[in-house]
């Protein structure tokens, strides 16, 4: 976030989440330089609001998708179906006949059943899917186990030993089904990339066998998760961070010769978006101080889920220096943005915006106690 947010609070009605498109364009021309020549499809999950998106598909980018209603907001802010990759684990028979009847550029499959329906469903219709498979190399990335992918124990894409069943499969479906690419993600907020690096070898082998198979098979897709740093800004660090993963994905895949791609959600847009809350009691307790605030865990849920840690800024600063916890209105002790956290010391009335919560704040959004959703503006 690095434009002003105090006139956006004149007239304040509830919690708002902005987000700064200039930044968002300059996140994704860094991402776009640093991976020559690679394909970035936006992973929508991380926040799909139709300014955000539109921006976006304007700079070039294709849009990663895993639901039925992704595809149509994607559809409704310019994305053309030819710009759009269908990744999830659940893809039900109608999402799956209607991207076939919208003809999706490719549609990631997760399972031996999935990949045996879409046979079914595109043999019916007279179509031809374009599909890549999703494989679970078995590695750790060293994540949030709530946002980890690649181990055996996910339910997230096919593991190595089940190759064979997958070939005998697509043989099968010869005429319904054309293997365009492999893919992989294996999860999100990856700070280190030893495990990805040992993914990316293992799938380049299994791309390499496959191709023998499949000649028409030319795109890998590496999927999305590098990650960012919540509790300080340090852009420089993040950015290096950006040019070891792209040297290391550059420079392994390089001897395929193949189309890459990859689903970047989080670094685009997380640090581009902040929610503004207002406090709206100060209590002390003989434990603690709280600073009850009005956005709540339905509102941004990855401090409750994840024990994130996102900075808060009062809107303007103050001088004096508290300790606190920020809590929100709704029934339930998880309910929080921050524990023992040294703030400016704030009063009821003044404002207070969570960062770095463009990624997962509004896309992950509830009505729970039949709160109302936040506000979003586009600055
Ligand atoms: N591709 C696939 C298939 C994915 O499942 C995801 C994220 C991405 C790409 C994008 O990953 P990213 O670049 O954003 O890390 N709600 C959690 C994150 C869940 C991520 C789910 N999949 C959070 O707030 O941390």
């Amino acid at each position: 976030m690095k434009k002003p947010l105090m006139p956006l609070v004149m007239n304040y009605m509830r919690p708002i989440y902005v987000y700064d498109l200039d930044f968002i364009a300059q996140r994704f021309q860094a991402m776009a330089k640093a991976l020559k020549n690679v394909r970035l499809f936006y992973a929508m999950k991380a926040n799909s609001n139709p300014g955000v998106l539109s921006k976006l598909k304007s700079l070039g980018a294709g849009a990663d998708v895993v639901s039925l209603g992704e595809i149509k907001r994607a559809l409704e802010c310019g994305f053309q179906p030819q710009d759009i990759v269908y990744s999830g684990v659940g893809k039900t028979k109608f999402e799956i006949s209607e991207a076939l009847k919208l003809g999706i550029y490719q549609i990631n499959v997760e399972s031996l059943p999935e990949l045996e329906r879409i046979g079914k469903l595109a043999r019916e219709m007279g179509k031809k899917a374009q599909v890549a498979l999703r494989l679970n190399p078995d590695v750790d990335i060293k994540t949030h186990p709530y946002i980890a992918t690649g181990l055996k124990d996910n339910k997230f894409g096919m593991e190595l030993s089940l190759i064979p069943a997958l070939i005998s499969c697509l043989k099968n479906y010869a005429d319904s089904i054309s293997l365009v690419g492999v893919s992989l993600h294996l999860g999100s907020q990856m700070l280190e990339f030893s495990g990805y690096e040992e993914a990316l070898q293992k799938l380049k082998k299994v791309y390499l066998d496959l191709k023998k198979d499949f000649p028409e098979l030319k795109k890998f897709d590496f999927g999305g998760g590098l990650g960012i740093f919540y509790d300080r800004v340090d852009l420089a660090l993040e950015e290096s961070l950006l040019q070891q993963y792209a040297k290391i994905t550059l420079e392994t895949l390089s001897d395929l010769n193949c189309e890459l791609q990859s689903e970047p959600g989080r670094w685009l847009v997380a640090h581009c978006g902040a929610l503004i809350t207002q406090v709206q009691y100060i209590k002390e307790t003989s434990a603690k101080t709280f600073v009850i605030v009005d956005a709540g865990m339905n509102h941004l849920i990855r401090p409750s889920l994840y024990e994130a840690s996102h900075r808060i800024e009062p809107l303007l600063k103050g001088t004096s220096a508290m300790v606190a916890d920020v809590v929100g209105p709704i029934c339930e002790s998880s309910d929080f943005f921050a524990k023992d956290r040294s703030l400016t010391t704030v009063k009821e009335g003044d404002f207070l915006a969570v960062m770095a919560s463009g990624a997962y704040g509004y896309s992950m959004a509830s009505v729970y106690n039949l709160q109302e959703l936040p506000l979003e503006i586009c600055i």
